[in-house]
């Protein structure tokens, strides 16, 4: 006897969600829940290029939490089950874990995780876990406190994110992903003091290419490290391995040290662009979807929400802007794309 056959599909199991004109769906949104940080880091916000005169987003102009809760909700519906925070740094927006909860609590969203650049979780690290956070991601670009400090802005001390990595693995967030910005000539010789600090531990260093993202930070490709060229500095002193992905679509390439010291990645969007499975919505603290981490221009969902737009309205434009997603910045990166195009800051939209 052959194995029986279902005569129709279980709309419980269905895949509803948007597919883009590439055929990629929509499964990840990234919450940017305001746009001001306390660093000032040479690749995100530089303090010396940075318009002194900006205007950040005023109350008003940011989602309320209950605006965020909907909008979580609708793309929910869409078969969105994973949710990122990011800022800016998210954790200066006040009653953080009060979002957090009300996001738990989003029928079909079953992982939340959040970016932080570590110097105001200690405190909060168990009130977030408790509301629901599920995973937690800390920047550190250097173990030398010199060089992170410098590559802070000025702002952040190496010790404060120290005590908050303890913090988070007490309240139950380990293991951690530590994000890595490489820039050459400011971090890059001591990516191996990061990892002998690391290494063992549990948690996961994860080295990111600097990109060009947003306009402020001058970027150049001589400040990039290539991963390939990073990877095998490190395999060098201590073998690797590589791993497969977790998931498709996964933005970081895993390795494990033959040794048995751990995991570690590499995100190397300039040098290996991975646009092909890109899945990922951001949403800025305004209220803005962007299809692109390197986009122009968002398209405004809190001006039609503000207006009364019902649950299903907000979800055909949504639908209708996914339809049409066309991009693939990172694949045709080119030197005239660059300097005539408006981009986007990281800070507005989170990483
Ligand atoms: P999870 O799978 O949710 O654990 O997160 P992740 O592995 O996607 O990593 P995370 O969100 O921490 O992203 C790490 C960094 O990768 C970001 O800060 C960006 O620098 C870069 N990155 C993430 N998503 C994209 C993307 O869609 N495009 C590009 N070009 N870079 C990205
Ligand atoms: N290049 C690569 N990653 C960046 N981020 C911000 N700006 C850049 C950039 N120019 C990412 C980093 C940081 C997170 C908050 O945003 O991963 O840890
Ligand atoms: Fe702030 Fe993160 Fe940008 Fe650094 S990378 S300035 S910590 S938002
Ligand atoms: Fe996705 Fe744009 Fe990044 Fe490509 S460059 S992976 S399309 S966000």
């Amino acid at each position: 006897m052959g194995a029986a056959i279902p005569l129709k599909l279980d709309p419980a199991s269905a895949d509803v969600r948007p597919r883009d004109l590439r055929g990629r769906a929509l499964s990840d949104l990234r919450i940017s829940v305001l746009d001001r940080c306390n660093f000032r880091c040479p690749y995100c916000m530089p303090e010396d290029q940075y318009p002194r005169d900006h205007q950040f987003l005023s109350k008003a102009e940011r989602l309320r939490f209950e605006e965020i809760e909907r909008l979580a909700t609708v793309f929910a519906g869409l078969g969105v089950r994973k949710l990122r925070l990011t800022g800016g740094e998210p954790l200066l927006r006040r009653d953080l874990p009060e979002l957090v909860r009300k996001l738990a609590a989003v029928p079909g969203i079953d992982d939340i995780a959040l970016t932080t650049n570590g110097s105001l979780l200690a405190p909060l690290a168990q009130t977030l876990r408790d509301a629901g956070l599920k995973r937690l991601t800390l920047s550190v670009d250097s173990i030398v406190p010199a060089t992170f400090r410098a590559m802070s802005g000025e702002r952040g001390e190496i010790e404060t994110v120290l005590g908050a990595i303890a913090a988070a693995e007490h309240a139950g967030f380990a293991p951690l992903k530590i994000n890595c910005v490489v820039m050459r000539g400011s971090n890059d010789g001591e990516v191996i003091d990061l990892l002998e600090h690391f290494r063992g531990s549990g948690h996961i260093v994860r080295f990111i290419e600097y990109m060009d993202v947003g306009t402020c930070n001058d970027w150049q490709l001589g400040l990039v490290v290539p991963s390939a060229e990073l990877r095998a500095r490190i395999a060098a002193r201590w073998p690797l391995v590589e791993l497969e992905p977790n998931y498709g679509g996964e933005v970081a390439r895993r390795y494990t040290f033959a040794d048995g010291g751990g995991e570690i990645g590499f995100i190397s969007s300039v040098t290996e662009p991975f646009c092909g499975d890109c899945t990922r919505a951001r949403l800025s603290a305004d209220g803005r979807l962007y299809t692109c981490l390197f986009a122009n221009s968002g398209h405004d969902l809190r001006g039609p929400m503000r207006a009364g737009a019902s649950d299903a309205e907000l979800a055909g434009l949504i639908h209708a802007v996914w339809n049409v997603r066309d991009d693939r910045y990172s694949e045709i990166r080119s030197g005239a794309s660059r300097a005539t195009r408006e981009r986007v800051e990281m800070y507005t939209i989170g990483g």
